[in-house]
């Protein structure tokens, strides 16, 4: 739903909006791999209320607080977020009342500026880049200064609290699971904080041992310990390593570069009209080379975190990649010949 829409709900109606958090659907698609057509199931985590997979953690973050009593009426949820966590936070302490401020960066795409900024956050950007050249130190210093100032901010700490991958292993994890009917051989997942992947692996070590679970980062990002470099992607991707992922909870990571996600991005809505997020491009993209190296492989499932809308002004507009010098080609689908829907979808 359109967020000028959601801002404009009423009490009763963002409540019906909230119930719809989860249960999203997986669409099948096929990549058409040294001849064979390879199918690959993808969950949409757009159909979530705000559009992305961060509802659930926006969600999961509040109830845990809630839970420990940690919110009254006038408090002020904060969070370090670089876009998605904090439209779902948005929009969650619009329904319950409270106030937000998200910590934010100049990489927070405008879409997710204006989402926010709709819903009634408070928006503190943060401009000074971190000795380690990116944001993230910068804007955990202002939350902590923030926090400091006044006993009425609340952090909601989507980097430590267990609450993060805790509704991935309660929801997403057994959603993936029944609606594959247990046959999952392997599953991608993006990672940034990594809550969705230490939450959804777990559930799957224990309901599935057998599936490979297959962590997704950008080239640059060093989560999986790989060195720091610039990269375009957005949402995927971290300058420090997760404090949720551990070695058990996965069977191997892929790193994928700005211009193979993106590739993806755009073949699969020019081929199919499904309009997936980078994260969801990477995600794909990683699948595609895991497939060619394991011609055995059926069932998969690539968790798409939020869909194209969020970026009509960069990933789908041929002028911002121009400006980046990014000029995407059929290389970059790496072993795909061809994308093809399959109308089959999973609810
Ligand atoms: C688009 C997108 N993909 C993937 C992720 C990774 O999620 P996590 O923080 O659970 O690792 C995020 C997180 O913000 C995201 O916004």
């Amino acid at each position: 739903m359109d967020t000028a829409a959601i801002a404009d709900l009423a009490p009763v109606e963002l409540n019906k909006l909230a119930q719809r958090l989860g249960n999203t659907p997986m669409k099948s698609v096929h990549l058409v791999i040294g001849g064979v057509a390879r199918k690959i199931h993808l969950k949409l985590e757009s159909e979530n209320p705000t559009g992305s997979v961060k509802d659930r953690t926006g969600y999961g973050l509040i109830q845990a607080l809630e839970a420990k009593n940690l919110l009254h009426k006038n408090s002020t949820i904060i969070e370090s977020t670089s876009g998605n966590l904090g439209v779902a936070l948005s929009f969650f302490c619009k329904l319950k009342g409270y106030g937000f401020v998200a910590v934010v960066d100049p990489k927070t795409t405008q879409e997710n500026l204006g989402k926010m900024q709709a819903l009634g956050a408070q928006i503190e950007m943060v401009d000074t880049p971190d000795e380690n050249g990116g944001y993230l130190l910068s804007r955990l210093r202002r939350v902590h200064d923030l926090c400091e100032s006044s006993d009425s901010y609340v952090w909601t700490n989507q980097y430590g609290n267990p609450a993060n991958p805790q509704i991935h292993y309660s929801s997403t994890g057994p959603e993936i699971y029944e609606q594959m009917q247990g046959e999952v051989d392997a599953l991608f997942v993006a990672v940034s904080t990594g809550g969705t992947l230490a939450g959804v692996g777990q559930y799957f070590r224990e309901a599935s041992p057998t599936t490979s679970i297959i962590g997704v980062d950008a080239h640059g990002s060093v989560v999986f310990g790989t060195p720091p470099a610039p990269r375009k992607l957005t949402g995927i991707g971290s300058s420090r390593p997760s404090s949720f992922i551990t070695g058990n909870l996965y069977d191997l990571h892929m790193l994928v570069r700005d211009e193979e996600a993106f590739a993806f991005c755009r073949t699969l809505w020019e081929t199919t009209s499904i309009k997936v997020g980078g994260s969801s491009g990477a995600v794909i993209a990683a699948c595609a080379q895991y497939l060619q190296a394991h011609p055995e492989v059926k069932n998969v499932v690539c968790l798409c975190a939020d869909g194209g809308d969020n970026y009509a002004n960069s990933i789908y507009n041929d002028e911002w990649l121009q400006k980046q010098g990014l000029q995407l080609s059929k290389e970059h689908l790496g072993p795909v010949e061809e994308i093809i829907l399959k109308t089959s979808s999973i609810r």
